[in-house]
């Protein structure tokens, strides 16, 4: 059977990586942000010659830390390096954190966005990204493939690529048509499925012919849109149960006997809503729970759902990890929101939060969507325009880096691939307090405490390492700070 190369351009690629939203290159000296306030705070601007970057751990020893400060105020990931004091401070009562090594969490994967078709036309839209002369004109080699060479070029760390359908083609589906949700055609076992399965064998083929290997797929991007009436996004529906089969019966043995059994296979890949039930019912198939690695989660009901949901998953099925698969800002069409707000604090915070409630629940990562949108949140073809990190000015020929994007700095700058978030035991209930905080241990022999201080004063605590010794720690009133030792 001949598949079609166009046919696989409703795959998103997704990045799971370090650095790739820091975008270019680390020199070792940092560049400061070249601030702009457009009316609702503060962006960094880069065009063709200029972008800030972060400066490098440089010069720290064992009596020494460094802190990166991201505030409301304008800092951007600002580095100051100071000593280990030996006592503790006198000062306020006193909150302290303290750094236990030898109590291990979870698995950091990664942090990153998506090469959607989207990002790609907006990064071909800066003359800064030189294009290889690509003769091809579909949109996965002309939109994603390059960028994703560029990536992995400019990054010291092995990036980590994950896929996920939209849709079978309309030929496959009950419906007819990709546009709109609907279930596969027949049931699991059967030619539509197996030939559907084909399909995810034939993206992984020509991705390997360009020399990319893609680490891990989801079965289904948010599978239960597919049952939702009138919906514009192409989708498609399974429930638990239907997709457990078609993993058991199709896809899971379609990976395996093209030698793709150690691409990772997702589950759910949809909202918080869904948990524990979703991974729970998939598992609990065996011919289907043996193909399995993890599930997929998207944030966009997180306001109605707790995140406890996350570490109950994680107590029912430990096997899995668990991995936000996609979010983004500026969704929320019913509030008749904007769709980008250069400069909002407000959606930094929102990242910020959701990123530490997820991995103090188990997450092992985080995925933006689009790693670059432009000034309108777009394109899209049907409308939905919302927010990104980076937002291209065309006409300018610069972009603009959000707020978002250093709150995902914070966190993916520092804690490469197998990371452990390791145990900070507080003198405070952290439900009493306005800091929220966390701390990893790196497979590169560096200890990082991320502190975030939401409120609008000042706060001040010791974070303690018994083999350190103590930094007296200062959150100036809505900031992120990333502290680092070796
Ligand atoms: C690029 O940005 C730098 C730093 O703000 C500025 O000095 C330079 O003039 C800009 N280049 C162009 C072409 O706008
Ligand atoms: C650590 O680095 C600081 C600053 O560069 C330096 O003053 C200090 O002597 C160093 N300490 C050790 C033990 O190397
Ligand atoms: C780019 O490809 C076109 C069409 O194949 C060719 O005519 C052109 O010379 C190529 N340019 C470069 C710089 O390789
Ligand atoms: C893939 O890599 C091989 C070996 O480095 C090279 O010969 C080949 O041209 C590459 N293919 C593509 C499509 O980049």
């Amino acid at each position: 059977m001949y598949i079609s190369a166009s046919e696989l351009r409703f795959y998103i690629v997704r990045l799971l990586t370090t650095s790739v939203l820091l975008g270019l290159s680390e020199p070792l000296l940092s560049k400061p942000c070249v601030k702009k306030d457009f009316g609702d705070g503060i962006v960094c601007i880069c065009n063709a010659t200029y972008c800030d970057t972060i400066e490098q751990n440089i010069h720290l020893n064992s009596t020494n830390y460094a802190i990166y400060r991201t505030t409301k105020s304008g800092d951007r990931l600002l580095k100051n390096v100071y000593k280990f004091k030996k006592q503790q401070s006198t000062h306020s009562g006193g909150t302290t954190f303290t750094v236990d090594r030898d109590t291990k969490f979870q698995k950091i994967i990664g942090f990153g966005g998506a090469f959607t078709d989207a990002a790609g036309i907006n990064i071909a839209s800066l003359s800064d990204f030189q294009l290889l002369n690509f003769s091809l004109k579909l949109e996965d080699y002309k939109y994603k493939i390059p960028y994703i060479h560029q990536a992995q070029a400019l990054n010291k760390r092995k990036i980590k690529l994950f896929a996920s359908p939209w849709s079978a083609p309309g030929w496959l589906k009950a419906s007819g048509k990709m546009a709109g949700g609907g279930p596969l055609l027949g049931r699991a076992g059967d030619k539509f499925h197996k030939i559907w399965a084909t399909y995810f064998v034939r993206f992984l083929e020509d991705y390997k012919k360009e020399n990319l290997t893609i680490w891990g797929i989801t079965a289904q991007n948010e599978p239960l849109s597919g049952f939702l009436p009138n919906y514009a996004f192409q989708t498609m529906a399974f429930t638990a149960e239907s997709q457990a089969g078609f993993i058991a019966k199709d896809l899971g043995p379609a990976l395996h006997n093209h030698g793709f059994e150690k691409v990772k296979l997702l589950i759910m890949d949809d909202q918080r809503t869904a948990l524990p039930r979703w991974p729970k019912m998939v598992m609990s198939n065996p011919e289907a729970a043996k193909y399995v690695s993890g599930v997929g989660v998207h944030w966009y009901m997180d306001f109605i759902y707790p995140p406890y949901a996350l570490s109950l998953t994680h107590e029912e099925v430990p096997e899995l990890f668990i991995l936000y698969t996609e979010a983004c800002e500026g969704y929320q069409t019913w509030l008749k929101v904007k769709p980008v707000i250069l400069g909002s604090w407000q959606r930094f915070e929102t990242y910020v939060q959701n990123i530490m409630d997820d991995l103090e629940n188990w997450v092992s990562g985080w995925t933006d969507w689009n790693l670059a949108l432009d000034m309108e949140g777009g394109p899209n073809w049907v409308k939905n325009f919302v927010d990104s990190p980076v937002i291209v000015n065309k006409d300018k020929d610069e972009f603009y880096k959000q707020p978002t994007y250093y709150a995902l700095a914070h966190f993916s700058k520092f804690l490469p691939a197998d990371s452990y978030r390791i145990s900070l035991k507080s003198n405070t209930k952290q439900s009493t307090s306005q800091l929220q905080s966390l701390a990893f241990s790196t497979p590169e022999g560096s200890t990082v405490v991320i502190v975030s201080n939401p409120g609008s004063t000042e706060q001040q605590y010791d974070i303690i390492d018994v083999n350190r010794g103590t930094i007296p720690g200062v959150s100036p009133a809505n900031s992120l700070l990333t502290y680092v030792w070796w």
